[in-house]
């Protein structure tokens, strides 16, 4: 309880951007409908060909910082006025930055970072829109996007799951919940805690009770949400 507010800790994935003209992974014309995963997000794959990872990233870059938040990221930022909101994200843009959420946990990276590709440590912040070949680290060495490929470790994830294990409300947006070990965090929640899900469809991978599904766009509904959750704090407290 941040300052004696309800904890809320929200997990996102790709669907809370998709209004803001991000492609989502899994949806029909996904972004792994139009490449194959292993020719452009695993190490294998950097090694084969690090133009052809380079040039993936440096395309979603570009519509990174063309997108612009939505109602749904806005929301979220309501919400830190009548809790202590904690965002653990599996995406790489900026958007809950842009938005004005203050407490983010990146799972799976930054695109809007580099890193060098002998030392995941050294992260640098990108001044410009792409990462080139040639492109060096302090040590001399290519750097590479700050994601986590398939195949890596999610280095966050330990933190990731202290942040959801003393939610008091867990609401998960956007995200199928079908890549490990991000999914498990809705297990890491404690038994009295309040679970919300918003999404557009139904979630095969969801097996836990007492979640309430709120079906629909992320920009309709986490704002329908936020408004419930902030009228019932101002009855309890
Ligand atoms: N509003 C709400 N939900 C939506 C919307 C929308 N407008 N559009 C799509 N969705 C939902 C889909 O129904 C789906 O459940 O968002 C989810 C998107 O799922 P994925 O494409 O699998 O994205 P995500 O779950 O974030 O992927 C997880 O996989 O490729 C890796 O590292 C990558 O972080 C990513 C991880």
């Amino acid at each position: 309880m941040g300052n004696n507010k309800p904890k809320l800790v929200v997990l996102s994935g790709a669907g809370i951007s998709a209004e803001s003209g991000l492609g989502t992974f899994r949806d029909k014309g996904g972004l792994w409908d139009q490449y194959d995963i292993n020719e452009v997000a695993t190490p294998e794959a950097w090694e084969k060909n690090p133009a052809l990872v380079l040039d993936f990233y440096n395309q979603r870059r570009k519509l990174v910082l063309e997108a612009v938040p939505n109602d749904a990221h806005f929301a979220l930022v309501e919400l830190e006025k009548s809790f202590d909101v904690h965002i653990v994200t599996q995406n790489i843009d900026d958007l809950h930055e842009r938005a004005g959420s203050t407490n983010i946990l990146h799972l799976h990276g930054e695109i809007l970072k580099a890193q060098c590709s002998i030392d995941e440590s050294e992260v640098v912040k990108l001044n410009g829109p792409d990462i080139k070949l040639g492109d060096v680290s302090k040590k001399g060495y290519q750097l590479r996007p700050h994601v986590v490929w398939f195949g890596e470790a999610v280095p966050k994830m330990f933190e990731a799951e202290k942040i959801v294990n003393d939610a008091d409300i867990f609401i998960v947006i956007g995200t199928s919940l079908n890549v490990y070990p991000a999914a498990n965090l809705i297990y890491a929640c404690k038994k009295t805690c309040k679970k919300y899900l918003v999404d557009l469809n139904e979630l095969s991978t969801v097996k836990f009770k007492n979640l309430i599904h709120l079906r629909g766009n992320a920009s309709e509904k986490v704002p329908e949400l936020a408004q419930k959750l902030i009228k019932e704090s101002n009855i309890t407290i």
